[in-house]
């Protein structure tokens, strides 16, 4: 195919803006800057050991887990990208406790930006892919006034554009504007993303489900139940047989459910009976629930849609549960009938 064939990420923002009004300038510079901080934070994946940024950095973040050098790295590349283009007002991220407001040398923007900069830390020095979520929200009308935490507090409905990059065999970059999910491939001799697939859409069932299955003595009554039932497959309730994936880096195991379906369960579970589940709200479930629910997904806690969730804290965990439609909405019906059953109390936070 020639190259002039193909659809470069900003030729298809251009147009897209054009068609359907969804992406004013400002917008498009945004998109523009995450994604080439990503093709920075790809080269520096890619080189690995010989570029010197595989291992633990000697500092915690404020969820208490030990830093990579990556997750460092990462950070820095985006704010640095982003904080002088005049697009944003603020950033947040997985690695910085409070919010980071662009400095007053630069303009100010009516956009905010929130990332997990490197998701799937644990995977960084085993060579699996890694990625990189991002949220944007319209910062609030409020006079003039500066831009605080609470700003940033909005449910993800509000979410005007949110995606990923995964570090994978390929880079690819996955975004919606809210109007269907597309997805670009990093092509590395031209320097740009090239569209490769337009309208994704994830499968209403799936016979494949991805947890983390060592916590399951851990799981609340319907996650168990759900989980059993896959595993009696075609003898069972289900009448089929499931599958098993498990990563251990969301976008990894996101993009495979954008790419063929199945579902995804990281639940509340009573290791931490306090937090209500592990992954966070703001920069992945948001983003993650939203991307999924735009290629025809669900996305819920269990007992909520992700996106309906009133945020009280930048850095609030969640239960995600998200996927095949038809899937997501068996696992609702299963936390719904618990919850009417006295044999099963609800114990569980948020
Ligand atoms: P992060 O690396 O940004 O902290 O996120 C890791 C998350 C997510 O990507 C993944 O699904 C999950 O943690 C894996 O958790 P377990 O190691 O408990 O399976
Ligand atoms: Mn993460
Ligand atoms: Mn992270």
């Amino acid at each position: 195919m020639a190259t002039n064939n193909k659809i470069s990420l900003t030729r298809y923002l251009v147009e897209h803006q054009r068609v359907h009004n969804l992406i004013p300038s400002d917008l498009r510079l945004l998109l523009e800057v995450v994604a080439r901080a990503c093709k920075g934070i790809s080269q520096a994946v890619n080189k690995g050991a010989l570029g010197g940024v595989l291992g633990a950095a000697k500092t915690e973040n404020v969820q208490g887990e030990i830093q990579k050098q990556l997750d460092i790295i990462a950070n820095e590349v985006l704010i640095e990208a982003n904080e002088w283009g005049g697009h944003l007002a603020a950033m947040a991220s997985e690695e910085m406790e409070g919010i980071y407001v662009v400095p007053h040398r630069y303009p100010q923007g009516e956009y905010l930006l929130l990332f997990d900069p490197l998701d799937g830390s644990s995977n960084v020095d085993v060579n699996v892919s890694i990625g990189t979520i991002f949220s944007v929200l319209r910062k609030p009308e409020n006079n003039g006034a500066g831009v605080s935490e609470a700003d940033f507090l909005q449910p993800g409905n509000k979410q005007v554009a949110a995606g990923y990059c995964i570090y994978g065999p390929q880079t690819t970059l996955v975004l919606t504007v809210g109007d269907g999910v597309a997805m670009f491939t990093l092509d590395r001799e031209q320097g740009s993303f090239v569209l490769t697939q337009e309208r994704l859409t994830v499968p209403a069932d799936t016979k494949e489900f991805a947890i983390n299955m060592s916590n399951m003595r851990h799981w609340d009554a319907p996650v168990k139940r759900y989980i059993d039932e896959c595993l009696q497959g075609v003898e069972g309730p289900r009448g089929k047989d499931f599958n098993m994936r498990w990563i251990a880096s969301m976008v990894a195991d996101v993009h495979r459910i954008l790419t063929r379906g199945g579902i995804f369960l990281y639940p509340w579970d009573k290791r931490e009976p306090g937090k209500p589940g592990k992954l966070r709200l703001m920069y992945e479930a948001n983003p993650m629930g939203w991307l999924v629910e735009q290629a025809g997904g669900a996305a819920s806690t269990g007992t909520q849609r992700i996106l309906d969730v009133l945020p009280t804290q930048l850095h609030q965990r969640v239960s995600v549960i998200l996927g095949s439609r038809n899937e997501v909405e068996h696992v609702v019906a299963l936390h719904a009938a618990a919850a009417t059953t006295d044999a099963e109390p609800a114990t569980r936070a948020g």
